[in-house]
């Protein structure tokens, strides 16, 4: 019987003992009598008694004593003996008696774990017998399986190899090298299989190289870890039963498959050896199969394992990829290092920098990056200047650019032009490493049309575009004023022009078109400390100057007048240029107001003949402001030719050099171009400390 019949045995039992059950079970021995033993036992009985003992066991009984009344094949009186219904025995009469039929000390022996006696009387009797039953004791046999005969059936025998017998059952076990298989009968030869997990090994089939018994199923497992492939190398002696047939060798009864993942199993046979096998995986599984019939001596294998391979991993155009390898495997790096002048680029961004790692799957785990040419950004820009490319462009490096000013308005003050080139490490650089921009300093004095011949104011001519450029226009209180530009924020004019607020500066114009004039704002005024404005007859240090808001961009139509050089000179009779907006006479010789810019040539007067003229007024007019040494004169003592009001501020300009400089600033006269009289101007060359020292200051 089996065991786990025996654990619900036992807990029954263990029930049966905790109350009162009718059926108690099987007991492992007991005894039987008759009724009434060992007094006789009645007529007419029919009785019967189910003996059972575990499963797994027999019973065997013993007669202690049996005394049935005798009669032929105990026809009246008996006590039988069965088993499945299967009688054993039939019994009656007494020990040694001649008739009837006694067991005498024989035991019976049930062939399973469950026997039947049956006592049987009559009542034909007429005389009263004596006879007493039977007394009996049985116990439980334990089967001994192993020594059953082998069961018809053809299964084979219980166990293959080796049968234990049991109390109540048997146990299979196999002979040294076999193991038990799954239905606890047969034996199998030991494969020896399992998990080989080292870098590499030796495999064969059992046995080998003899052929193995038969009915073997061997599994084999190679697993390493991943980012390695496995190769098996068979030898030579490999043969596994095969057939012939018309698509080739076929492998119905004996294989060995050969198994990897993701890939259909193949199954192996024949008498030749498969050789090498890279198998790219890192796991192979292997069934050995041979079934009861048939021969195959085997197969022998060693394997190894080698790292996976990625491919080369290719170049990068002015980059270099490093290391150099022959082949690249698992957990090898690469890295990108680009050219001197270019960037890592991926995916659109720059990157600092890169490698690669050759992963398990035989891919890098990152594409190749590429190398871009860098770029040095704009260059500054310069003021009043520009550059060229002198080489490459768009900013990239080895690009050349060449800084120069806007010439004829603007020059560098060394004269020198600066180049710069772009750099590895992306900045614009000058050979001589100073990236220091040059200055481009306004062109005083040059204006681009230059006058062949000067003409009136009072007596002057139109002037054309471009011959007076530093002239300016102001208007003061809705009063018409001149001015010069002597810098790119600096206008210079006459003190007396600003004694009201609210002036205008409109420059670069040649026609004063009142609906199209466009001023520039004004950020400070500054009157020469010197002048007395509450006095209406004192000029002296009639100059000031106007800071602009914005700085003026010098072209053709505005540039300043130069400042008095050092060592400038007044040379009396040398002419000079006047110019303004002022009053000017018509061909009738009636004054007027003009709208274009008039220019006259005027010569300087010496200071001597100036102040005879104005000594010559002051004797009949007692409204004639005082001479002093901060003024000139310029005129003719014919007259004609003066500048009048309107003019004021504008300039005196004298050519030295092919150069205009500030020689003079209208300042004031009595009438205008009258024989005998002259313009009187502020002297600038006094005052060009000052000059420097307010524009510098502010
Ligand atoms: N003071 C006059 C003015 O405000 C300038 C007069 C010049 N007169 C001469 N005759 N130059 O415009």
């Amino acid at each position: 019987m089996r065991w786990t019949y025996c654990i619900i045995w036992f807990l029954y039992v263990s029930i049966c003992e905790s109350g009162p059950l009718p059926d108690p079970g099987p007991v492992m021995y007991g005894e039987v009598q008759s009724p009434q033993y060992p007094g006789p036992y009645p007529p007419n009985l029919q009785e019967q008694w189910d003996l059972s003992v575990p499963e797994g066991f027999q019973i065997r009984l013993t007669f202690t004593h049996l005394d049935i009344e005798a009669s032929a094949g105990c026809h009246y009186d008996s006590l039988t003996v069965l088993y499945n219904g299967k009688v054993l025995g039939k019994f009656c009469g007494q020990e040694n008696s001649a008739d009837g039929h006694h067991p005498g000390n024989q035991n019976i022996l049930s062939p399973g774990n469950r026997l039947t006696l049956v006592l049987q009387t009559d009542d034909g009797n007429p005389e009263r017998h004596q006879n007493i039953g039977f007394s009996a004791q049985y116990q439980a046999i334990d089967i001994d399986e192993c020594s059953a005969p082998e069961p018809r059936s053809g299964s084979g025998p219980l166990c293959s190899q080796i049968c234990l017998n049991t109390l109540g059952s048997y146990l299979c076990s196999c002979y040294h090298g076999y193991e038990l298989r799954q239905d606890q009968r047969t034996c199998v030869l030991s494969c020896v299989g399992g998990i080989f997990d080292e870098p590499e090994g030796h495999l064969s089939s059992p046995g080998y190289p003899n052929p193995p018994p038969h009915a073997v199923d061997c599994q084999y497992v190679i697993s390493v870890e991943s980012g390695f492939i496995i190769s098996l190398n068979f030898t030579e002696n490999f043969q596994i039963e095969s057939l012939d047939t018309e698509e080739g060798l076929s492998c119905p009864y004996h294989w060995l498959q050969v198994a990897i993942s993701g890939r259909e199993p193949r199954k192996l046979c024949g008498e030749k050896s498969p050789g090498l096998m890279v198998t790219n995986s890192n796991k192979v599984t292997l069934d050995y199969h041979i079934d009861t019939k048939g021969q195959s001596n085997g197969w022998s294998l060693d394997y190894s394992t080698e790292r996976v391979k990625c491919p080369s991993p290719g170049s990068v155009p002015q980059g270099r990829v490093t290391p150099v390898l022959a082949e690249y495997f698992y957990r090898d790096y690469v890295f990108v290092r680009c050219d001197q002048g270019y960037k890592l680029m991926m995916n659109g961004y720059e990157i600092d920098s890169f490698s690669a790692m050759c992963q398990s799957n035989g891919q890098w785990h990152l594409p190749l990056p590429e190398c871009h040419i860098i770029d040095c950004g704009e260059p500054e820009p310069l003021l009043n200047g520009g550059l060229t490319f002198l080489s490459g462009f768009q900013n990239q490096y080895r690009s050349v650019v060449q800084y120069h000013c806007n010439e004829p308005f603007y020059s560098t003050l060394s004269g020198d032009n600066v180049s710069l080139t772009c750099d590895a490490d992306r900045k614009w650089r000058a050979i001589n490493d100073v990236t220091l921009l040059p200055t481009c300093i306004p062109v005083c004095g040059q204006p681009t049309n230059l006058l062949s011949s000067y003409q009136r104011i009072i007596g002057g001519s139109d002037a054309p575009e471009g011959a007076i450029p530093w002239q300016t226009l102001l208007t003061v209180d809705g009063n018409r004023g001149g001015g010069m530009v002597i810098a790119d924020r600096w206008v210079m004019t006459a003190a007396h022009v600003l004694v009201n607020n609210g002036v205008e500066v409109a420059t670069g114009i040649i026609e004063v078109d009142s609906s199209r004039l466009s001023t520039t704002r004004v950020a400070s005024i500054h009157i020469h400390p010197g002048y007395n404005k509450l006095d209406k007859l004192q000029y002296d240090n009639d100059i000031a100057l106007i800071k602009l808001q914005d700085r003026l961009t010098f072209n053709s139509s505005v540039m300043p007048i130069c400042l008095p050089p050092d060592g400038a000179t007044y040379t009396p009779s040398i002419a000079g240029l006047s110019s303004g907006f002022g009053i000017t006479t018509d061909r009738e010789g009636k004054q007027l107001i003009t709208n274009r810019l008039q220019y006259v040539r005027l010569p300087v007067v010496t200071q001597q003949n100036c102040r005879n003229s104005i000594n010559a007024l002051k004797r009949t007019n007692n409204q004639v402001p005082s001479l002093t040494d901060n003024m000139f004169c310029a005129g003719v003592p014919e007259g004609g030719k003066d500048s009048c009001q309107g003019d004021s501020g504008s300039a005196f300009a004298l050519r030295d050099d092919g150069k205009f400089w500030a020689a003079g600033i209208v300042s004031w006269g009595v009438d205008c171009g009258v024989p005998g009289r002259y313009g009187v101007y502020t002297k600038v060359i006094n005052y060009v400390d000052w000059i420097r020292n307010t524009m510098q200051e502010n």
